[in-house]
This record gives structure tokens, C-alpha cells and sequence, in this order.
């Protein structure tokens, strides 16, 4: 599948447009709060507002109506490899095709800035693989298991699940 065939769901709230764009200084704070109250459910790790300000090029939100509603960043992992990471939508704008939209952003911009392979670690594998994402071995990525799985508590019994999608690959 390619990214172009990837499943978008209809925007919410009838007219209402949604917005994928660079962060800026003024978004750190709803940023940071999106971020935290994930990670606080579990899904995601937590992040300083500081090291969001200082990876603030590697973001995208998703905005509607002046309303920070989702978000995600690219991680370098290694000189051809980067990492979705910090990926959320506010619950309330769920299953609308948001978190696609944030997605295939940042594969469009990781293919931008010329790198081979996109991957993520997630509990949320249907959502990757209906974007054009497949499933691989974890093991594939040791840049990833020594820098996070190392210090995490969860290590041997990790419940996600390594997808990835090659960009080269990928028809636009
Ligand atoms: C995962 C997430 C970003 C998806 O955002 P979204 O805007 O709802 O995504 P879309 O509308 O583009 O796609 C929704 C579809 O993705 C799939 N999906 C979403 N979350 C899923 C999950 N946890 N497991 C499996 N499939 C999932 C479903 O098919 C869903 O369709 P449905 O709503 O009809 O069931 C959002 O659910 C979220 O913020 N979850 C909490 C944080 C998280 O788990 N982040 C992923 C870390 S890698």
C-alpha cells in the first residue's frame, strides 16, 4: 500500500479544518500538557516542556480552530532511521482521521530530509498498518533497544510492537 492509498477518515466536525503545521514557542505549553496526559494513560513517554522547546523543529501538531487537538515528532535514531514518537490526539477528536494526517506528515517530512526507513514502537498496530506500515522485529532497531528499551521498566515483557515503513518504497 502506499502512502497516497492510506485511509483518511472524514474531517470533524462538518467544516471544520484541520490544520498540520510546525510548532511554535507559544504551542509548548499545550504541546507539553497533550504529551503528558498520554503518557500519564500509558501510551506514551513523558517529556519535559524543555526537551519539547529543543526538538521543536522535529514536531507537527494538528490544529483546529485555534485549538492544538494532536501532535507527533521524528526522532533520529541513526543516519538513515528516524523514529515517530509522541504521537497523540485529544480524545474528544478521535477517529477522524487526525492522527493519519499527523502520520503521513511526518513520513512526507522524514522523506524531506532524505531518510530511508520510518519506524514506531506501538500498542496501536492497526492504525500503522492501515497507513502503509508493516510489521518487523524489534530487534531490527538497536539504536532504539539500547537508547529507551534499555532503561525501561517494562523490558522483557515490552507489549508493542515494531512497525516500519521503507520510503524508497513508498509511491507518492
Ligand atoms: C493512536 C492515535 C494517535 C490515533 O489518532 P486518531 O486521530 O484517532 O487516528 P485516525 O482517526 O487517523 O485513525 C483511527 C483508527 O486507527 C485505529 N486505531 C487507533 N488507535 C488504535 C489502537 N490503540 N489500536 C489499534 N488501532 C487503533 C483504529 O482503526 C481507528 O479506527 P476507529 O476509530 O474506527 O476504530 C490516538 O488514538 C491516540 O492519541 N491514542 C493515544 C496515544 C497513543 O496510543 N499513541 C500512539 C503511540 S505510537
Amino acid at each position: 500500500m502506499s502512502i497516497r492509498d492510506a485511509q483518511v477518515g472524514t474531517a470533524p466536525r462538518s467544516a471544520n479544518v484541520i490544520t498540520i503545521r510546525p510548532p511554535h514557542e507559544g504551542d509548548l505549553a499545550a504541546l507539553t500538557a497533550i504529551v503528558n496526559e498520554n503518557a500519564r494513560a500509558g501510551h506514551l513517554l513523558p517529556r519535559s516542556e524543555a526537551s519539547i522547546r529543543a526538538s521543536l523543529p522535529d514536531w507537527l501538531i494538528a490544529e483546529i480552530d485555534g485549538v492544538l487537538v494532536g501532535c507527533g515528532s521524528l526522532l533520529l535514531m541513526g543516519p538513515q532511521l528516524v523514529e515517530v514518537r509522541s504521537l497523540a490526539v485529544l480524545p474528544a477528536y478521535r477517529s477522524y482521521g487526525i492522527g493519519a494526517k499527523i502520520v503521513m506528515a511526518l513520513v512526507e517530512e522524514a522523506r524531506r530530509r532524505g531518510y530511508a526507513t520510518v519506524f514506531a514502537l506501538t500498542r496501536a498496530v492497526a492504525f500503522f498498518l492501515k497507513l502503509g506500515f508493516a510489521l518487523t522485529n524489534k530487534e531490527r532497531f538497536p539504536e532504539k533497544v539500547w537508547r529507551d528499551c534499555a532503561i525501561c521498566p517494562l523490558q522483557t515483557r515490552c507489549d508493542e510492537t515494531a512497525v516500519v515503513i521503507e520510503l524508497d518504497r513508498v509511491t507518492r
